[in-house]
């Protein structure tokens, strides 16, 4: 153990001087005493210790951890094998280390040691040394020590002795991690040097001495895990130079003194988990240096004092459990800096201030189990950085914030057992969310498939299932990711099928997701009122700029924009098949039979800029671009009533569903997905070699991957997609699904063929893996994971494949998809070689499947014989 690495300039200056002041008065010393007597009467001590064993060194200072002076007597003992007293002792440690191994010394007793002999000693640190028995008294002669270290000695136990109070040159006691228990003496009250106090997690008892308070250079106290009993005492007010105080997890009882407030240099308060009562002094207002202030786990009551705003460097604020009351202020729309905010198990009441918008940098939120009453602010949507947001427990009401859709970080939310009422969120907002928990509400809406990443899933005890239309579900893909950039899958009926059957075991499953629709109502209504008579006029000019409002070609059969509407009974709900970034989908029976599907703009979003250009530029790509593997275009209306395009119906849906429910994963046997995988390359292939400019779809994942009955796949959604233009800027916003985006895209902003290549790896990997490769990805350099085999990842609900040249191609697939995967772009095969590879082999596999680790994948020197097929 040591300090936390909060470097003091203070202290080692500090140290710095008494060690200067030590050092002179060993020559001083050595040059009155007969020094050869009185190393001879330390190296009996040491020998007789039986630390060393029967030592027969004609010098004892070579000892390994002991330092002597220049007239040969010892000033350090020094056996830690972890950085100990300041560090700036510890080069004797790595000789501590050879000591160590050729020694067995597995229980060394403080009393076997004569300290008595030691005069000279400063520095005396036995941390981790598996010293057993209590401290003696003879310690207290050691009347030069700076630095005594017993920590991490378990077997230590008994009092602290009082003569520890005659060492007045130490600056730093560090006993922590023993067995020690009683009071701390009053003693400690003489070390007036002392810089740092640790004495935590151990079992001292009784109350903190008022004598703390002449410590006045003490910078560090640490007292937290004992059994420290009584008041905090008001004298610890006089401790000016305190920076770090920590008191949590003892029985510490009565108020928080008043003087705290005097303790202007703290950065670091904690005091959780005591029995501490009344208020919060309005004196903390003071300590304006506080970053950390915990007060968790007590009873304090009152309600937060004004003066605390002032605190404006807080970093982390927690004050859960407690009895405190009265609204949250909004005063604390001051602290810029905060990250975690935990205001649990109070009594807080009103609503949550819409201040709390302006915590930029707050990570963790925690409102559970108080009073909280109203709406929960917009503003939350600011919070860019949140992954944890629990307001459980309490009265929320009203309807659930769009802009928490705009939390891309959110991993972990909860609002369960409130009063929330209305639509469920689309599940597309909440792109990363691992936990969701919404039960207990009063929450409508239809179930949906699609959040893959939810592990713990609850939307228990809302209204919920008495919505689900007849035709519709909704199979939304589980993001556009990191930005608003729109995108969206065409989805389909599959979903619903399975959910249908097996609804049960699907919410027992918590991993397949039912959720329901919401239109984003609330998040542009504003905007669209206010622009809507301007609007009116721009749609006409734009409907003479197109001709006509509907074009609709490569259809052999007319569509007219009334028998869209007629087949779609007017876009109602019961035809909508899944929404998504920018818009819902719908399947639409024509007059002709034939079924298509229609993905149309919300009004709202019609009226917003960035949607609205993404749907033309999904026009734009798609109505120059063809091959057989990518979705066909048959047309689009831009009416002043709705934007929809036309498209080629699949009836499958996207591979994102179809892996994830059972029955669909079992019909996509090994070839079918084999022959996914090669379809999903050649289409790639074809945007990014065959089409001048280059195209760059953006955002290859399985939710853009879609079905047809034939199983045959086709990539969708082109509302990303960009022109590679030889001579423009490629750079970009990021666009695409989180999982699927290639990893320079964090740091580099431009966009290139190569990132298609990455989000085709994790495709064509999900798509024999039947899961996203997830960790896998990130962990694929570690021995760990390399010495996986193939067929332990392979999708376990088929079984493994037989037929030699199934098994060769899935083989093929695993290596290509690992090397598209690499992190170093230009590292990665291009489209057209990863295309021509999955065509061109033709031979079988000689090395057993079973055999086949992912370290061969990785570096494949694959043995290969040419077969006849
Ligand atoms: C120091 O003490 C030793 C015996 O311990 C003795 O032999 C030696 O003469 C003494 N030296 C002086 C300078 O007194
Ligand atoms: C050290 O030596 C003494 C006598 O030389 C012997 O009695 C003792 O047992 C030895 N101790 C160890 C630990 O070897
Ligand atoms: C140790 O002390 C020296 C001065 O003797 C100082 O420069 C150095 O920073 C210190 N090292 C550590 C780790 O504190
Ligand atoms: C501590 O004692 C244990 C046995 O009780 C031994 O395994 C270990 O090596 C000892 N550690 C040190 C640092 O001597
Ligand atoms: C402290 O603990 C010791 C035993 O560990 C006990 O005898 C003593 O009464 C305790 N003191 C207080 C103040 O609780
Ligand atoms: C407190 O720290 C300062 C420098 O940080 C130092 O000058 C002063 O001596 C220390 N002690 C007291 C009692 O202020
Ligand atoms: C604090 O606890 C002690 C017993 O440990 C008790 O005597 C005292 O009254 C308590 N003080 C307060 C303010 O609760
Ligand atoms: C806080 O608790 C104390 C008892 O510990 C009580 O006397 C006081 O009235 C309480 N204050 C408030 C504001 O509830
Ligand atoms: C917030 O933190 C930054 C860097 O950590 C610091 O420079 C700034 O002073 C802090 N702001 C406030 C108000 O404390
Ligand atoms: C929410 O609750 C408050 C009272 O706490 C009430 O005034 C308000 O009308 C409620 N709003 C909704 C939408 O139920
Ligand atoms: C943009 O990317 C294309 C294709 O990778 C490349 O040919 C072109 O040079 C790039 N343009 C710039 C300005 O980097």
């Amino acid at each position: 153990m040591r300090k936390n690495n909060v470097s003091s300039s203070s202290f080692y200056s500090a140290l710095l001087v008494t060690l200067c002041i030590a050092a002179t008065n060993i020559f001083l010393v050595s040059a009155t005493v007969n020094s050869s007597s009185l190393s001879s009467l330390e190296a009996k001590a040491l020998l007789n210790s039986g630390w060393w064993g029967n030592f027969s060194f004609a010098n004892h200072c070579q000892l390994e951890g002991i330092i002597c002076n220049e007239a040969g007597s010892v000033v350090r003992i020094f056996l830690s094998p972890v950085a100990s007293c300041s560090s700036n002792f510890s080069y004797s440690s790595s000789s501590y280390y050879s000591y160590s191994s050729s020694y067995s010394s597995p229980h060394r007793k403080l009393e076997n040691m004569d300290w008595t002999s030691f005069p000279n000693l400063e520095v005396l640190s036995l941390n981790d040394c598996n010293l057993t028995g209590s401290i003696p008294e003879e310690i207290g002669t050691l009347s030069k020590l700076t630095c005594l270290d017993l920590s991490n000695n378990k077997n230590l136990e008994g009092l602290l002795p009082l003569t520890l109070g005659n060492l007045t040159q130490l600056v730093e006691l560090d006993i922590c991690y023993t067995n020690i228990t009683g009071p701390i003496p009053s003693f400690v009250g003489q070390l007036t040097n002392l810089i740092d106090l640790h004495l935590f997690s151990n079992r001292l008892n009784g109350s903190i001495p008022q004598e703390i308070g002449k410590l006045k250079n003490l910078v560090y106290m640490f007292m937290e895990d004992n059994i420290l009993s009584g008041p905090i005492p008001s004298y610890i007010g006089q401790l000016t130079n305190l920076t770090y105080l920590r008191l949590s997890s003892n029985r510490l009882n009565g108020s928080i003194p008043q003087e705290i407030g005097k303790l202007k240099n703290l950065v670091h308060m904690s005091m959780e988990d005591n029995i501490l009562s009344g208020p919060i002094p309005s004196y903390i207002g003071q300590l304006t240096s506080l970053t950390y202030l915990h007060l968790s786990s007590n009873r304090l009551n009152g309600s937060i004092p004004q003066e605390i705003g002032m605190l404006k460097n807080l970093v982390d604020m927690s004050m859960g459990d407690n009895i405190l009351s009265g609204p949250i202020p909004s005063f604390i729309s001051q602290f810029i800096n905060l990250t975690d905010l935990n205001l649990s198990s109070n009594r807080f009441n009103d609503s949550i201030p819409l201040e709390i918008g302006d915590l930029m940098q707050l990570a963790h939120l925690d409102l559970s189990h108080n009073l909280l009453t109203g709406k929960i602010p917009s503003s939350i949507g600011k919070l860019i950085n949140l992954h944890f947001f629990d307001a459980s427990s309490n009265q929320v009401n009203d309807t659930i914030p769009a802009e928490l859709g705009l939390l891309s970080n959110l991993g972990h939310l909860d609002l369960s057992s409130n009063q929330l009422s209305g639509q469920l969120p689309p599940i597309t907002w909440l792109s990363q969310v691992q936990y969701l928990n919404l039960s207990h509400n009063n929450l409508s809406g239809k179930v949906l498939c699609g959040i893959y990443s939810v592990n713990g899933l609850d939307l228990s005890y809302n209204p919920l299932t008495r919505q689900i239309p007849q035709y519709g579900y909704d199979c939304s893909p589980p993001s556009p990711a990191l930005s608003q950039a729109p995108s969206q899958a065409i989805n389909k009926t599959t979903c619903y099928k399975a959910i249908n059957s097996s609804k049960k075991r699907i919410v027992m499953r918590t991993l397949l997701i039912s959720l329901l629709i919401t239109i984003f109502i609330g998040l542009l209504a504003f905007a669209c009122f206010r622009c809507r008579k301007t609007h009116k006029k721009e749609a006409k000019e734009r409907a003479m700029k197109n001709g006509d409002i509907c074009s609709i070609w490569n259809y052999d059969g007319r569509i007219a924009y009334e028998d869209i509407i007629k087949a779609t009974n007017d876009f109602d709900i019961r035809y909508c098949i899944g929404t998504g970034g920018y818009g819902s989908v719908y399947r639409a029976q024509l007059p002709s039979g034939k079924v298509v599907a229609l993905k149309k703009l919300h009004r709202f979003e019609a009226e917003e800029p960035a949607f609205d250009k993404s749907f033309r530029n999904e026009v734009q790509m798609l109505t120059n671009i063809r091959h057989r593997n990518i979705v066909k275009l048959y047309g689009f209306c831009l009416h002043n009533r709705c934007m929809f395009l036309v498209f080629e119906y699949m009836e499958r849906g996207n591979l994102f569903c179809a892996l994830r429910f059972e029955v669909e994963a079992i019909e996509l046997g090994w070839t079918q997905r084999v022959n996914v995988v090669k379809s999903i390359a050649h289409a790639l292939s074809y945007l990014h070699h065959d089409c001048t400019p280059p195209i760059v779809h953006r955002d290859i994942s399985t939710n853009n991957i879609l079905l047809n009955s034939e199983m045959e796949a086709f990539i969708g959604d082109f509302g990303t997609a960009r022109l590679l233009y030889p001579d423009s800027s490629n750079e970009t916003i990021i666009a695409g699904t989180y999982g699927y985006i290639a990893p320079e895209l964090a740091y580099t902003m431009v966009v290139t063929e190569k990132c298609d290549v990455y989000s085709f790896g994790v495709v064509a990997l999900e798509t024999i893996m039947g899961s996203h490769p997830g960790e896998l990805l990130s962990s694929l350099a570690s021995p760990s994971s390399q010495n996986l085999m193939l067929t332990d990842v392979l999708d376990s609900r088929i079984p493994h494949p037989t037929n030699p040249v199934v098994v060769r191609n899935i083989v093929l697939v695993a290596i290509v998809a690992l090397a598209c995967v690499r992190s170093e772009p230009r590292s990665r095969p291009t489209m057209l070689c990863v295309s021509q590879e999955l065509l061109v082999c033709k031979k079988t596999l000689a090395t057993p499947f079973r055999t086949i680790s992912l370290r061969q994948l990785l570096n494949p020197e694959m043995d290969f014989t040419q077969i006849k097929e």
